[in-house]
């Protein structure tokens, strides 16, 4: 298993949404790249599937799960890997992800993202998990960072220092959400830059932006909103640390026409290049 990035950066990236299908095919978008959610399409057949195959011959595509619970006891059904696996053949993803979580129990999904204790114990076992995965898959996989509202009254380490332990004990990589890192640091009151800063480089393959809503005292991260300024600036901070990893805008709720997507990754892609302008000048 390789333990650097997968490849070259493709650029700056969209979830593809049913609400666009129509617009992606009218014509060509500055969208270098499409992010899917698997299990929208791990089904025998349909519509979803049909546009699926006719954008994918258009844009190169990531992989991006919400049920792999690799979090959980067992890990992810054995039926469930195979139905990935399928889909992997048939789209030929750039790389694959899911979140670090867990989403049910005894086979129930509960669709929800729900986070886990950060102790050695769900160290080993999640990079048990993963390897199990990766060893299926025949492949590296992306886990995310969840944003949480909660924590375990066990918890022995910070969350940085649990995604990037089990990183290394699984060897995998990391799809680092910038604006899940902004949530939970209001909502546990710790320090977003420090997150940042202790996550290791060749780990990060991709960065999520999204919206998220602010009632005052807590925020959740709701996807519905453009996104919003402190998450800019932690995304700043994230092209000065990552370089120049493939980014992408999240948006699952009150979805606008895709222009208007658009043009706010656009102003990733103006920002991405301004850090790496600065950087440049700053080195010379
Ligand atoms: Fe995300």
């Amino acid at each position: 298993m390789q333990s650097v990035k997968l490849n070259a950066s493709p650029g700056f990236g969209l979830g593809l949404r049913p609400e666009h299908y129509a617009e992606i095919l009218a014509g060509p978008c500055q969208v270098d790249w499409f992010e899917i959610l698997s299990e929208n399409y791990m089904v025998p057949g349909g519509k979803p599937l049909a546009m699926l195959d006719r954008i994918r011959r258009d844009y190169p595509m990531v992989m991006h799960g919400v049920s792999m619970s690799i979090g959980s006891e067992q890990g992810p059904p054995d039926q469930y890997l195979r139905d990935l696996k399928a889909l992997i053949r048939r789209v030929e993803p750039l790389w694959v992800s899911d979140h670090l979580c867990w989403t049910g129990v005894h086979g129930r999904n509960l669709h929800d993202l729900f986070p886990l204790p950060y102790t050695e114990e769900t160290v080993k076992h999640v990079a048990r998990n993963v390897r199990r995965v990766q060893d299926e898959l025949e492949r590296p996989i992306l886990l995310e960072n969840v944003s949480s509202y909660v924590a375990f009254k066990g918890d022995a380490m910070t969350e940085w220092e649990f995604i990037t332990a089990i990183a290394e004990e699984s060897d995998s990589l990391i799809l680092l959400d910038v604006n899940n890192i902004y949530v939970s640091s209001v909502n546990h009151g710790f320090d977003a830059r420090s997150y940042l800063h202790a996550i290791p480089v060749e780990r990060v393959q991709q960065i999520h932006l999204a919206g998220h809503s602010d009632h005052g005292d807590h925020i959740i991260d709701t996807h519905d909103h453009p996104i919003a300024d402190p998450v800019w600036d932690l995304y700043a901070d994230a092209v000065r640390r990552f370089g120049a990893a493939a980014a992408m805008i999240e948006r699952d709720d009150r979805i606008p026409p895709l222009a208007e997507l658009v043009t706010e990754l656009g102003v990733a892609r103006e920002l991405a290049n301004k850090v790496a302008a600065d950087l440049k000048r700053e080195a010379a």
